[in-house]
Order: structure tokens, then sequence, then C-alpha cells
């Protein structure tokens, strides 16, 4: 059976018996033995390979050149060169896969737009190796945090006939041939059919059965922004609970944002150590500022007297009734507050119809978390629960009521106080690893014009 590297590092004793696989980072020959670094991905660690010219395989040292898959068997010994504890003594090496000179990965120092152009090669890269492996263990993570406070994971549909959002940047999902594109009728579902935007709609109707809920999935934006933190299909956590207002929902949010940084402090594969030398100095020093202070939280109104009294230079208005752009939620969090900062009740008429008016009738219980260095992670409100209330927004917002039928359903038998948030995966994967790009942290990025791969 094969280990892992990571395993091995981790372990720390002297082993026989040891067969481990992996590529080539470097080979350094000598008259009589080489020397390999082997890099399997589990870790950010490689391990030092010593090959005697005796050993079985050698014959094909020439081969196992950056780049290329190799098999060792030997045993793990003490190692007397400063650099690493340990090292591998080979008994026996086989070339799997050699890898040609043009393998793109032979020199350090790419720029991020050249590994995104080999987006199936750069999780051979040690960055991407630890954005990866942080992608996966995040992921862990938030069902950890949820499993724990027993929340229902629920699976929402991936194609849906509902504009959550009601922004319109839905991508149509249709079988109909070119040429009949419009005769919506005959199409797959009889009716015009979407990737959807966000789970929610379909999360309240079962936090209004099982309580407290989450989704975890795929959604879909055909926003047409080329902008660092948005991307056509990106992953969404949404949770919902029941008997919720809106300040529940706020300290679930900001729990949750606490206790993924965390565990990103502790991540053991040394991944932030890569994150803090090559992409952001000053990452471990904020991810324990957020782990252990607490939020700051303002009204929208609060927000824009700051904004205004502020006396900063802003590319966009600031104004009540206007949208907080990024570069204004980036100067409350880093310049303002220096910290996470969460803003609630926004006017109501730039938010989604399912958020629960306010009795001002000019406000509703919306809630945006704003982190530095990105801005929005997460957006969230308690929802509108009266039925009287939300068939007027539905005609407000032009929504057809047979199609949101079901969802006025849930006012109308047993209706209750909810309240959930979505946090964005990509975007809470930049903050923890301070990489810039939304690109960069998901596996293959969809963007406007980007579908390769
Ligand atoms: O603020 P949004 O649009 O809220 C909703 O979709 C609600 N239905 C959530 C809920 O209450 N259940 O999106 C939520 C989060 C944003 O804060 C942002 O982090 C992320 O999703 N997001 C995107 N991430 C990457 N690319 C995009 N195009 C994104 N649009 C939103
Ligand atoms: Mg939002």
């Amino acid at each position: 059976m094969r280990t892992l590297v990571k395993h091995i590092l981790h372990r720390g004793e002297a082993m026989e018996n040891l067969h481990v696989a992996g590529w080539v980072r470097t080979r350094r020959d000598s008259k009589a033995f080489s020397f390999i670094e082997l890099n399997d991905g589990s870790c950010l660690g490689n391990l030092q390979i010593v090959v005697d010219a005796e050993v079985p395989g050698y014959g094909e040292i020439a081969k196992m050149t950056t780049g290329a898959s190799i098999e060792v068997h030997g045993k793990l010994v003490p190692s007397p060169a400063a650099g690493q504890k340990w090292e591998m003594h080979a008994q026996g090496v086989r070339l799997v896969g050699s890898a040609p000179e043009d393998y793109p990965l032979q020199k350090k120092g790419h720029t991020v737009e050249f590994m995104r152009s080999i987006a199936h090669l750069r999780p051979r890269a040690n960055l991407y190796g630890a954005v990866f492996r942080v992608r996966s263990r995040m992921a862990y993570a938030i069902h950890r945090f949820f499993q724990q406070r027993d929340f229902i994971y629920v699976h929402t549909p991936v194609i849906t006939a509902s504009d959550c959002e009601g922004a319109g940047e839905m991508f149509r999902v249709t079988t109909l041939p070119d040429d009949k594109i419009a005769r919506e009728t005959e199409d797959f579902f009889g009716k015009r059919a979407y990737l959807t935007v966000s789970g929610q709609l379909e999360g309240e109707t079962f936090a209004c059965a099982l309580s407290n809920i989450y989704t975890f999935g795929p959604t879909f934006r055909a926003e047409n922004s080329n902008t660092a933190r948005h991307a056509a299909e990106f992953w969404m956590i949404e949770p919902e609970v029941a008997f919720c207002d809106l300040t529940g929902d706020m300290d679930l949010a900001e729990e949750m944002v606490r206790f993924l940084v965390t565990e990103m402090l502790e991540n053991q594969e040394g991944d932030l150590t890569i994150f803090e030398k090559f992409v952001d100095k000053g990452l471990r020093e904020r991810l324990e500022f957020v782990a252990t202070r607490p939020f700051e939280r303002i009204s929208y109104s609060e927000a824009v007297e700051l904004l205004k009294a502020g006396g900063a230079k802003f590319e966009y208005p600031v104004e009540y009734g206007l949208n907080l752009q990024s570069e204004h939620e980036r100067w409350l969090t880093e310049t303002h507050f220096k910290k996470p900062v969460t803003v609630f009740n926004y006017p109501k008429e730039i938010k989604p119809f399912y958020m629960r008016l306010n009795d001002d009738g000019r406000t509703v219980t919306a809630m945006d978390v704003l982190v530095p260095g990105i801005g929005e992670i997460i957006g969230g409100s308690q929802r509108e629960e009266r039925l009287d209330v939300l068939l007027e927004n539905f005609a407000h917002h032009g929504l057809d009521a047979d199609t949101y039928g079901w969802y006025a359903d849930l006012r109308k038998y047993g209706s209750v106080p909810h309240a959930g948030f979505g946090l964005g995966f990509e975007r809470l994967l930049m903050f923890v690893t301070g990489m810039a790009n939304i690109r960069d942290v998901i596996p293959f990025a969809r963007t406007p014009g980007h579908c390769e791969f």
C-alpha cells in the first residue's frame, strides 16, 4: 500500500518498507547517487529521496525529470543534512510517466494569468495545491459547523423556474433547437427553466418544516461583470432558521465566519505558511484578529453617514437609497473600523422581494457581512412571513403569483418568522488565503468569455 507523504512527514519516525508515489519536483545527481524531491499533493512538503546508483530502477533516473511521476520503495531515516528532518532511502524506483522538457511548470514564478491558462496542471504548483486543499478542508468545516449544531443538509435543485434574487441574471436551460428557442411551452419542462441563482426559496420550505437547515451547492449568475470577486458559477452555503429574527441571523453569520477563520488558523498541512510567504504577509495577523474580536454592527443609514463624513474620494456616489459599492464596503472595513462589519436594515428599493419589511415602512431586515480585502462575503435577511405583505411585494416586483404560489403557501399554513443568509464559498476562500482573484480559488473558473477545460 502506498503511503501519503503527508502521513510520513506527520509521523516523523523511522519506518521500513515504505511505498510512495508522486511527481518529481527536482532532481540533483552526484556521482554515486541522486536526490529527488517528491511531492504527491497530500501536503505542501516534499519528501527528499536518496537514490543510490545501485538501486533497481536507477537506470531510468535520467527520465525522472521535473513533472515526471515515479514510484519508490524504501525506508525513512533521519536526514543528516539541513532542510529536512527525515529522508527516504530508496531500495527501488520506477518511472511511471515521463515529462518531456516542455512541461510548463519547470520554473517557479509564473504569473497567475499564465497559471489560469494551464488550469489542468496548476494544482501541481505549491500555491494552488495549497488553495485546493484549503478549499476541501473549508467545505468539510462548513458541514461540521452545521452538523454540530443539528442543522439539516438540504439539496436544493440546480434547475429551477424561479429567480430568487429577482435580478434577471439567470442562465437559461433548454433542449429546444436553435430555430425554436422561443417556443417555451414545447421545451423540456413545458416552460422556461434556468440554472439557479440561489437555493434560498426552496431552503425556506425545509426550514419551515425541519427548523434549522443549510444548503451547500453550486449557483449560477449571468452577471456580465468582469471583476476579481464575481464568477458565473460559484458555490454558496445558505442556512435558514425557523423562529429566528435578524439579530439571530447576524449572530449565526458572524459565528460561522469566526469558526471558519479559526479552522484556517489551525490548518495542519502547512498551507497557511505559503500564503503568508507569497500572497499576503499580514494574513495570519488578520485572521487572528477576526477570530478573536467582535464584528462591528451598523445600520445602512449609519454606514451612509460615516461614508459621507469620512472625506474619502470614491468613484461611485454615496447617497441614501443607493447600493454600497465594493470601494465603500472596503473603506468601512479597512479604513474606518479595521475589522469585519455587519450592515443591516437596507432601503427596501434595493433589496429582493422576500425580505421582511421593517415597521418604518422604508427599510427591510437585510444584512451583509463585509470583510477587509473583499467587501461582502455574506448577504442575508429575515424573511417576510406575513402573507399580505408578501403578496404586495410580489406585485411590486412584478412576480407572477402563480409561479411563486408554493412560496406564498408557507405563509398561509403555519407561518413562522424565519431568517437565513448566503455565504459565497469562493469569497470566503479568498479571505482565508489572501488570494486576490476569485479565478484562482476555483478549480476551473467560469467567467464571461471563459469556459475552457
Ligand atoms: O447577496 P446574495 O445575492 O444573496 C443571496 O443569494 C441570498 N438568496 C442568500 C440567502 O439569504 N440565502 O449572495 C450571497 C453571497 C454574496 O454575499 C457573495 O458572497 C456571493 O454569494 N456571491 C458571489 N460569489 C461569487 N460570484 C458571484 N457572482 C456572486 N454573487 C454573489
Ligand atoms: Mg448580496
